[in-house]
């Protein structure tokens, strides 16, 4: 008799060794653990402690080495500027090791760290890989974020080299990297020795002499490096992630953990066998890039789609389906912003029928919460399952999710279903204690975190201790509140901090109001979310001028959503600034942001007890009524 999920998910806590020591054996081991698990009482208990292993050799070289050269392991396509390629997996053995030589020719070794600052390239996987193969550290950085958000990564990480495009695509224009690459590296403290620019033919970039090295020049003359043992304990990648400040998080991910959790995910949680190709749809400068774009696609030995476009006006929303029919993609993984788009632009869904669908198997949809309406669409279009299952940077792979290649559990629109093998998710009320079923807590998992999940933030352990395990005791804080149901399916339903998720992506308003706060003019500010019908959330800021300053509001809302966009970058989506005469607070000083947020939405709140001045509120209101905001539909 098949196992059922159920009984599966609980043999993953009763018996954390046992199920994963399994799972590990679709992995090549270079050297075998000495513990699946290290001891209980060490903080953080780290997985497959004394293995060695190369995620590379696991990614690529090994479907070489058994007989699967030929495969296609990436399918580039690239709507706006026409480039198709697709790499077999020799192709991208050969590139690799010869762009490891590069790294090795300019002094990287096990352990250094080198930012990647690319777009959707076939080249930008190949230097994933090739860190990878030789132990370096990659630390990649979206390519939506501006010069200063590049060098606060590059300091952190301290990074030997940059590799870096000479420009990334978006609709309608050219993003010239390397201007921003060059004034990251003149403000950041940490000068890389190198950089390695990969020149694209829609904008040259200038080089530095000694400093810069063009690609295509260095690969000529590489010499090939092998996989080198790792540690599985060794870290693979930083991912810098939003925090609570402007300071990013630099989320650690391991090499062993992290390859045990991604094979163990395609076949059960994407149903994928290896040779399928199977489609993320999501950019490699975030989380679900990084595992679904790169590394579990080609760890299964499956082709992966690297889509340079968007679902929608590249060239229009029918995008998707031409992909998923040339391709023959059997799962896609996207945010439901994409589909809120595609629905915006083909509501009656007339150009899905004009492909063949027929082999896709599964949609799967994560970054944000799934609305059950936008998700109720999908299914009625595709004609597949649509499943939504949840995800953070720090877990590098779903938290809960649905399991159709061990047993597709009943959907239930706005929940990501169950947890997946390791997690044993509660919902705690702020004294610490579990809520009932179906009552709202915070989200969070008791300890040890199955294997994936971040060992710590890269030079910020006591901030890693601190920002997550201090609160709830014995517990990983997830900093999302929600409930779970008798049946065990988990709602995601808000986050407990200041974090905002626009368009998929997971974005800081305390890191707006630090760069709105500089603002020569800005005496005091708030930034919040606000509903947005297409990108899910929307930042919006409310400004008090200085007193003495008289120029003219509009002048000055223009600058500061300059400001933002040239500091932290046009991923901010930062359109809204509205002057106010006063700030809500409580009468110990503290902002009301939930209050403000929930005016602009036009929804009902209650009152704050302890609120200083309400009629404050009024006049927040009546602000946000002129840019068009808070008006009840
Ligand atoms: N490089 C440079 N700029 C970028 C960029 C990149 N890689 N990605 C986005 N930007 C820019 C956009 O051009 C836009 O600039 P603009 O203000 O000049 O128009 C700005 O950042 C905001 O981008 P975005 O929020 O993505 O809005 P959009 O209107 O360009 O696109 C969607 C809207 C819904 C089509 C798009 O956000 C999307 O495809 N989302 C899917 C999200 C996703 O994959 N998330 C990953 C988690 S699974
Ligand atoms: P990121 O680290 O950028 O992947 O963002 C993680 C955050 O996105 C989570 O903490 C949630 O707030 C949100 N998120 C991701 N997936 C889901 C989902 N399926 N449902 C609800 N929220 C989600």
């Amino acid at each position: 008799m098949r196992q059922s999920y159920d009984d599966l998910h609980r043999r993953s806590l009763a018996d954390p060794e046992g199920f994963w020591g399994e799972a590990a054996s679709a992995i090549d081991w270079f050297k075998p653990w000495d513990r699946v698990l290290s001891p209980e009482g060490e903080f953080p208990r780290r997985w497959f402690v004394g293995a060695e292993t190369n995620t590379c050799h696991n990614a690529v070289d090994r479907h070489v080495l058994a007989g699967r050269g030929d495969a296609v392991a990436v399918y580039y396509d690239s709507p706006i500027t026409g480039a198709k390629a697709r790499l077999t997996y020799s192709d991208l053995m050969d590139q690799t090791a010869r762009f490891a030589g590069v790294l090795k020719g300019l002094g990287v070794t096990k352990g250094d760290r080198v930012v990647i600052y690319m777009p959707m390239i076939p080249e930008t996987i190949i230097a994933m890989l090739a860190c990878a193969r030789i132990g370096a550290v990659h630390s990649v950085v979206f390519g939506g974020f501006a010069a200063n958000e590049l060098a606060v990564r590059i300091d952190d990480s301290r990074a030997k080299v940059v590799v870096a495009a000479s420009c990334g695509i978006e609709p309608g224009r050219v993003v010239a990297y390397k201007p921003l690459l060059d004034s990251a590296i003149a403000t950041a403290k940490n000068k890389p020795a190198h950089t390695v620019i990969l020149q694209r033919r829609q904008a040259k970039a200038a080089m530095t002499p000694g400093r810069d090295i063009d690609w295509t020049e260095a690969m000529a003359t590489a010499t090939p490096q092998p996989c080198v043992p790792v540690k599985a304990t060794d870290p693979l990648y930083i991912l810098y992630t939003s925090g609570t400040t402007g300071e990013p998080k630099g989320v650690v991910r391991d090499n062993g953990g992290h390859l045990v959790a991604l094979a163990w995910s395609m076949p059960n949680i994407y149903g994928m066998a290896p040779g399928e190709t199977f489609w993320a749809a999501s950019d490699v400068g975030w989380v679900v890039g990084h595992s679904y774009i790169v590394y579990a696609p080609l760890i299964h030995g499956c082709a992966t789609v690297l889509f340079e476009g968007k679902p929608v006006g590249t060239p229009d929303a029918g995008v998707f389906w031409r992909i998923v029919e040339e391709y023959d993609v059997k799962a896609l993984f996207t945010a439901p912003t994409a589909f809120r788009a595609i629905r915006r632009d083909d509501p009656e869904g007339r150009l899905f029928r004009q492909y063949n669908l027929s082999s896709l198997r599964a949609l799967y949809l994560a970054g944000e919460r799934s609305d059950p309406d936008t998700l109720g669409w999908a299914e009625s279009q595709l004609g597949v399952p649509v499943i939504d299952h949840w995800w953070q940077t720090e877990t590098g792979w779903s938290i809960a999710a649905n399991y159709p290649g061990i047993e597709l559990l009943p959907i239930k629109p706005g929940s990501p279903a169950k947890a997946a093998p390791g997690w044993d998710i509660r919902a705690l009320d702020d004294d610490g204690k579990e809520v009932a079923p179906g009552g709202i807590g915070a989200l969070v998992a008791k300890l040890p975190l199955p294997p994936s999940a971040f060992p710590t933030l890269w030079n910020a352990h006591e901030r890693y201790q601190a920002a997550y395990f201090k609160r709830f005791p014995g517990y990983y804080e997830t900093a999302d509140a929600g409930y779970i149901d008798a049946d065990g399916y988990i709602y995601v339903m808000a986050r407990t901090d200041d974090i905002i998720n626009v368009a998929g992506h997971r974005l800081s308003t305390g890191a707006m109001e630090e760069v709105l706060a500089s603002h020569a003019d800005v005496a005091e500010c708030a930034v919040v979310g606000v509903q947005d019908p297409l990108k899910g959330q929307a930042p919006i800021g409310f400004l008090v001028l200085s007193s003495g300053v008289n120029r003219p509001h509009a002048e000055i809302a223009a600058e500061c959503v300059r400001l933002i966009r040239d500091r932290i970058g046009p991923v901010a989506a930062f359109k809204t600034a509205i002057v106010v005469d006063r700030l809500p607070k409580t009468r110990s000083g503290k902002v009301l942001r939930g209050a403000m947020q929930k005016i602009a939405d036009s929804q009902t709140f209650k009152m704050p007890a302890t609120i200083d001045d309400p009629a404050i509120l009024a006049e927040i209101e009546a602000a946000l009524q002129l840019a068009g905001y808070a008006r009840p539909s």
